[in-house]
């Protein structure tokens, strides 16, 4: 049973490696036999996250790279695969989340009547089109080797809308500003399950499964009143905590889930159900 689970020598890629969620899912990967390739566009979280890993993997590996700059990212399939000759896995789940985005100014949580355009624009480049550079560039090598598993990690928020009154008042934890979930955050995570979908139907006959995550949110020394607020929205009465989902991403990016396909994985302790 055990076996299902285990990724021996599979490539994995795992963009947003250097990030919160990111570094947990490489470590993972390592404990599952298999060698994480970390894309981050932060070079300095890349160096001190691979360094740890090398100590489980030696053959682990980090890329600093843009994944909306599609030149980038064919640079680095091409070093992939002069280094490693396969990718196995990719784990889309880079993003300009609340907590990177905290700090580069208050325009981010703006509501949509008064949202930048450019930085509506900067979000869909990133989450969605990202995604989509790196699923059209690593998966040809999964259609060409007949083999590959996409994860794209998407949110609760990709399925309904945040809801504004848990925000109202309190502190952000990463920053002196506001906190919420901005329009353009949902619509790429809407976006991204409707991207599995499709790419789960045209590329199956390539042995290509492609799935979504939608995980729920972690605490990260959340405002009290905040994770009050939120887990009052939750059947199971709590935020995730950090290590939470690595139970899913080891189920969806091994032979365990082996005839899922197009599907949404939602772990958010029941969130969305009410
Ligand atoms: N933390 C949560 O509560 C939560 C809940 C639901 C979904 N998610 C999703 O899970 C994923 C990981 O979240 P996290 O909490 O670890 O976030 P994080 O902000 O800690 O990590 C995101 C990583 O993406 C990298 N990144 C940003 N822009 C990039 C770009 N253009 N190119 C390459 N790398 C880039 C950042 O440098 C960072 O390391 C994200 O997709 C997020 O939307 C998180």
């Amino acid at each position: 049973m055990n076996k299902q689970f285990e990724i021996n020598n599979k490539v994995v890629i795992i963009t947003g490696g250097a990030g919160m969620l990111g570094t947990r899912y490489a470590n993972l990967v390592c404990d599952l036999g298999g060698i994480p390739i970390i894309i981050d566009i932060d070079k300095d979280k890349i160096n001190k996250v691979v360094k740890k890993l090398k100590k489980k993997n030696i053959n682990s590996f980090g890329y600093s790279a843009n994944i909306q700059n599609e030149s980038e990212i064919i640079k680095i399939k091409k070093l992939i695969i002069k280094k490693y000759k396969r990718i196995d896995i990719l784990i889309n789940n880079a993003a300009l989340t609340a907590k990177g985005m905290s700090n580069k100014g208050s325009d981010f949580f703006k509501a949509l009547e008064e949202y930048p355009l450019d930085l509506w624009e900067k979000l869909i480049d990133v989450n969605l089109t990202g995604h989509f550079i790196c699923s059209k560039i690593f998966g040809k090598n999964m259609i060409k080797n007949r083999s590959g598993i996409i994860v794209n990690v998407s949110s609760e928020i990709g399925l309904i809308s945040p809801d504004k009154r848990i925000y109202k008042g309190i502190k952000n934890p990463y920053s002196k500003g506001p906190l919420n979930n901005p329009p353009p955050y949902s619509a790429t995570k809407a976006g991204l399950i409707q991207m599995s979908n499709y790419l789960s139907i045209k590329w199956a006959k390539y042995n290509v499964r492609v799935n979504s995550f939608c995980p729920g949110g972690v605490f990260d020394n959340h405002d009290k009143k905040f994770v009050k607020r939120y887990s009052n929205l939750v059947p199971m009465g709590r935020m995730a905590f950090k290590d939470e989902y690595l139970g899913p991403i080891a189920f969806l990016i091994s032979n365990a889930s082996y005839a899922i396909n197009g599907k949404t994985l939602v772990v958010d302790g029941g969130k969305t159900s009410w």
